[in-house]
């Protein structure tokens, strides 16, 4: 197992246990840090406990991990359906719902538990940091922690500076990226920061494509595939990340910017209001009610 190397954080709260905070807390515990894990529903935890523990499993199968490498990791995770929890953590990953409401209620409480030193990270995929930040009395030791999907997989993490976030805020939440064998890129926050206001607009227009009749789901990822080297095709990538969660984005990119151009797809609104929202409801872009979903 690798070790952390950032000595400094010696617990790290990941705060919401779906698809991200399950990527990164078992990210986290790969690499030799303590795990307070927190979230609002027990069966969401427990779910969220079980995965990790698979996980690991898994690394252990891949040579990633030894066998006592995984029961430490194990051990290293203290999960709780009571934010009290985040007592004891000395730096925070908020990985709650994508809904600013629910986010900064969440960083409320926070507020009123951690040090006024603690850093707190949001893994928002595109709520305004600046304004999360300003929820707390800490906006200057507050950034965004951008993890993308599979997290322990994928090498990027955006960390996003506030109007107000302190360089040494950015320093330490780059240095703990880097101790997860991630690379951590600086950008400013504007809605959709860099990531989601690149991929988005792909993903949209991709579902513009299959609502007007240009190509079927499996053209246009074929397309995107073959004839760009994307590893997905946007359909498949949009059914992995969540239907619900593009069109969120899509939404704060259009009341961010204004333009029309971020105008979210009527089909995905569609497919949304039904809740075929890919992977994780069985049905999107694509069916995959016969297939056993392989991620958290
Ligand atoms: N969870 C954990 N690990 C996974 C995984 C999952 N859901 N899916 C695949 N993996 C692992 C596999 O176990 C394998 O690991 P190994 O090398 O140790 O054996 C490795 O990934 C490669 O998997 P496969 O060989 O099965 O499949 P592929 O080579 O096709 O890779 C992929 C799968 C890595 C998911 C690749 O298709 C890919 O990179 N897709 C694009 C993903 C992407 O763009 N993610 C960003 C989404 S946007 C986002 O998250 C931001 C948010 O704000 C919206």
């Amino acid at each position: 197992m690798t070790q952390s190397i950032n000595e400094s954080i010696h617990a790290v709260g990941v705060v919401g246990s779906g698809t991200m905070g399950r990527g990164i807390a078992h990210t986290l515990l790969r690499h030799g840090y303590s795990v307070l894990l927190s979230d609002a529903s027990p069966h969401s935890l427990a779910a969220a406990a079980e995965s990790i523990s698979n996980a690991l499993a898994g690394d252990v199968e891949k040579g990633r991990l030894t066998e006592a490498g995984k029961r430490q990791a194990l051990a290293k995770l203290k999960t709780s359906a009571e934010l009290a929890l985040m007592v004891s953590a000395n730096f925070i990953i908020e990985a709650v719902t994508e809904d600013f409401s629910v986010k900064a209620e969440v960083l409320r409480q926070l507020e009123t538990l951690c040090a006024p030193e603690v850093i707190f990270t949001s893994n928002t995929s595109s709520i305004s940091i600046t304004r999360l930040a300003a929820v707390t009395s800490r906006s200057g030791q507050f950034c965004g922690l951008h993890f993308f999907n599979p997290v322990p997989v994928m090498k990027l993490v955006e960390v996003v500076a506030g109007i107000e976030t302190l360089p040494e805020t950015i320093e330490k939440a780059s240095a703990l990226a880097v101790s997860l064998g991630k690379t951590p890129i600086r950008v400013n926050d504007f809605p959709g920061f860099v990531s989601n206001r690149v991929l988005m607009p792909m993903i949209n227009e991709a579902i513009y494509a299959v609502m007007e009749g240009v190509a079927d789901p499996q053209a246009v990822d074929g397309v995107m595939k073959l004839g760009m080297n994307h590893p997905m095709g946007p359909l498949e990538l949009a059914d992995m990340i969540g239907l619900d969660v593009c069109l969120d984005i899509m939404k704060v990119l259009y009341e961010g910017f204004r333009d029309s151009k971020y105008r979210p797809c009527p089909l995905l609104e569609k497919m949304v209001h039904a809740r075929r929202l890919g992977r994780k409801t069985g049905q999107g872009f694509y069916d995959y009610r016969s297939k056993a979903d392989t991620a958290y």
